[in-house]
């Protein structure tokens, strides 16, 4: 076991780190009181109050390396009704000595005392960016472990608890953050993504007053209705002096994710003294971890991040975190294959002869992957049956998946397929043999949705079934990807298995053998990818995104409606991972007519996919979407792994819409423009273009589309993004999309 050095002991070693600090941004302790790291373009400070309490100091802009940060002092009472406890910030507060605020933990004892105060013991540096810091209670022997490491290249600061019982008696955890953030006191804007089925991502946007605002997830998974992330922009046009105001592109942007894909929450709090304070985890309703001595519990990772270039420049550093530390092939994921799913075209109908026809149809447009959806397993007609019995449908399938595996190899392409292990039918051999293997409370309904109920992954026997039967099927499979969905959310979570005390643990254990079920198949199956759907976008999360290579934003398809849900999910998630289908048109949800250039030009904005039923499409589409697709082969490196700029936003009914990628050499860019209708002869807005070299030459491609008259074929970065171009893009649903090589 890890021994804990005292302050004494860790002084000399963290001097060395200050030296090393001026060449590389690293952590470094000014004082025995006092944790700095430096990342990025970023600084996070804390330390040690006069209590004992670790006390927020500083998260923001960089500050320089030889500046001191004062010694943390503890905020005063305010009056006789706030003690100095809940005024001052904490990086980690138990709820005990008189807090007010929202606790970061929260422990029940088992002789019924409830207050914890948590005091600073020691710290280990855990490598040359990251920091542990030992908290334990005053006098109960309940232990709090802090981890930090700082990203280097972002700034983007992990931060995760680690909750130790180290008393005779079990206690019972009731609420447990990952982490606490402390802001300034200032005017702010809170930025955060909520939605519901077939409409995920819509960017809301408002300002933070006292009290507090809740974003959360009470599903059992990450869920629509809400993603675990945030933005906070530094808002000046409601004070007096201060930055610009921040927006897309300008001021200060405090930013965070939470990586969970279970029950979480998020509170933005504006306390009575007008700091910022936000808390995040497990979300403590329904939530009750009881940990026997000796036991730890761990929590998910919460990241936060600081830009001062606005929104846009948050998520530009949140997408190149993703690729290079979350991602399963961090640093460097590959672009995703270009897919073709039948979903919308057969739904459940699947059957040899027809998945082989549409295989043939998709290799001619130049698609690398093609996936079969729903249908192929148990008794799957409809969706009333079969979810629980992943044996191969012998009437669909007579010769078992390998003569159309054989033939999608043939053709040229790799091949993926649908599941959704965690569920079951009550239509199914497996219900009809484990009625007991589901979430549910004795003597209670089971309530299906879509006709299925939740397995309890947190029982060790489903969670061997579940990955028994997926290792099996990519055993015997040549498969290369799974399309991995998750189609309802949680209702009467009971657990009757283990004692009643231990039931809520669920919450905690269902995601944790889900976790661990994805990372065996990857470590026993190297090169299978997979990419986490629910109903579409229902769990999307930094959690899942160790395990999984990319998401499905929505099932809505709609390519005009797809431009505010990709919007919305660029905020917090790299277009690497964000599958983006062609569909038919009309579409099934809006009954929108569109052409399929504007449709191909949507779904290019993100990792390509064809789900339209070929066998509808005419030679001219075949044609349009096979030079599409290798046009997009050819700018996918820089639209999925560049730097996003979101130059016209759809949101908020605009007529127009626009975003351009730079690829991180500087070399190439691609803009897509998008029309809703225009009216009354009013011309696209100025492109001014972002991100290039300035003294660079880059030469203008057209993808589809035209400038107006007069626009050169050949000028400098400033050229273009200072006089810009305008686009000749009239009519409705109208796009047009371009290139800008750097020449030699
Ligand atoms: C979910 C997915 C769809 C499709 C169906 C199959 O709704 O989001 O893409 O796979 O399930 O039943």
């Amino acid at each position: 076991m890890r021994t804990h050095l005292k302050w004494p002991a860790l002084l000399p070693v963290f001097t060395s780190f200050l030296f090393t600090c001026l060449s590389a941004p690293t952590i470094m302790a000014q004082a025995p009181e006092v944790f700095r790291l430096d990342g990025g373009r970023s600084t996070y400070a804390f330390g040690v109050n006069e209590r004992g309490e670790l006390q927020t100091l500083y998260w923001g802009a960089s500050l320089g390396p030889r500046d001191k940060i004062p010694l943390a002092h503890s905020l005063p009472e305010w009056a006789s009704f706030d003690s100095s406890y809940t005024n001052t910030p904490q990086e980690y507060s138990g709820w005990g000595g008189g807090l007010f605020t929202e606790p970061a933990l929260k422990v029940a004892f088992a002789d019924g005392n409830r207050d914890l105060v948590l005091h600073f013991v020691d710290a280990n540096p855990n490598g040359p960016q990251s920091l542990e810091i030992l908290l334990k209670d005053i006098s109960r022997e309940v232990y709090v472990r802090l981890r930090y490491s700082m990203d280097s290249e972002t700034g983007i600061l992990a931060r995760s608890a680690s909750i130790e019982n180290r008393e005779k008696q079990p206690i019972l955890l009731e609420q447990v953050a990952a982490a606490q953030w402390t802001l300034p006191p200032a005017r702010y804007l809170l930025s955060y993504l909520t939605g519901r089925w077939a409409g995920e991502w819509t960017l809301d946007q408002e300002p933070i007053h006292a009290g507090a605002r809740v974003i959360e997830s009470r599903r059992g998974s990450t869920g629509h209705q809400a993603n675990p992330w945030f933005a906070i922009s530094r808002d000046s046009s409601q004070e007096v002096v201060g930055p610009i105001t921040a927006d897309e592109e300008y001021g200060e942007v405090w930013f965070g994710a939470l990586a969970w894909s279970g029950s979480w929450r998020i509170t933005v709090e504006q306390t009575q003294l007008d700091s910022v304070r936000l808390t995040g985890g497990f979300n403590p309703f329904d939530f009750g971890y009881k940990l026997n001595p000796g036991e730890r519990l761990e929590t998910p990772l919460f990241y936060g991040g600081y830009s001062d270039h606005g929104l846009g420049g948050a998520s530009r550093l949140l997408h190149h975190f993703e690729l290079a530390q979350v991602l399963p092939h961090a640093p460097a994921p590959r672009p995703r294959p270009v897919i073709y799913n039948s979903w919308e075209a057969t739904e459940f109908k699947v059957d040899e002869a027809g998945q082989m026809a549409l295989a043939e149809k998709a290799a001619s447009i130049g698609v690398d992957r093609f996936v079969m959806d729903d249908g192929w397993f148990g008794q799957r007609k409809d969706d009333h049956a079969g979810l629980g019995d992943w044996y191969v449908n012998p009437a669909k399938f007579p010769h078992g998946l390998k003569p159309l595996i054989d033939k999608v190899h043939a053709l040229g392409m790799d091949f993926g397929l649908w599941v959704e292990p965690e569920m079951v039918n009550p239509d199914s051999d497996l219900y009809r043999k484990h009625p007991d293997w589901v979430l549910h409370f004795p003597g209670r309904p089971r309530s299906e949705q879509r006709n299925q109920i939740v397995l309890n992954l947190a029982r060790n026997d489903v969670r061997d079934y579940v990955e028994a039967f997926l290792d099996k099927l990519l055993t015997e499979n040549d498969i290369a990807f799974l399309k991995w969905d998750y189609n309802r959310n949680w209702s009467e979570p009971g657990w009757d298995q283990v004692p009643a005390d231990e039931q809520r643990r669920v919450y905690v254990e269902f995601v944790r053998h889900l976790y661990a079920i994805l990372a065996d198949l990857r470590r026993k199956h190297p090169t299978i990818e997979i990419e986490s759907c629910s109903g579409g976008g229902g769990r999307v999360d930094l959690g899942i995104l160790r395990f999984t290579d990319e998401v499905w934003p929505s099932d809505n398809t709609d390519p005009f409606d797809r431009l505010t849900i990709q919007d919305g999910f660029t905020y917090a998630y790299t277009p690497q991972i964000m599958m983006a289908w062609v569909t038919d048109s009309p579409h099934w949800l809006d009954g929108r007519t569109t052409s399929l250039t504007y449709r191909m030009l949507s779904s290019m904005q993100g990792s390509l996919g064809i789900g339209a039923n070929l066998n509808r499409w005419t030679a001219a589409d075949f044609a349009a979407a096979k030079r599409l697709v290798a046009v997009y082969h050819a700018v996918q490196a820089t639209i999925v792994h560049g730097n996003l700029y979101r130059l016209i936003s759809p949101r908020n009914n605009s007529p127009f819409s626009s975003t351009e990628t730079v690829s991180p050499e500087e070399n190439q860019a691609v803009v897509f423009a998008f029309t809703h209708s225009t009216q009354e002869g009013r011309r696209f807005p100025l492109l001014q273009l972002q991100g290039l070299n300035p003294d660079a030459q880059y030469k203008l491609g057209w993808i589809e589309g035209k400038a107006e008259a007069g626009t050169p074929e050949v000028a400098s970065g400033r050229w273009w993004m200072n006089h810009g171009l305008r686009l000749d893009l009239r009519g409705d649903f109208q796009a047009a999309a371009f290139r800008l090589d750097r020449q030699p």
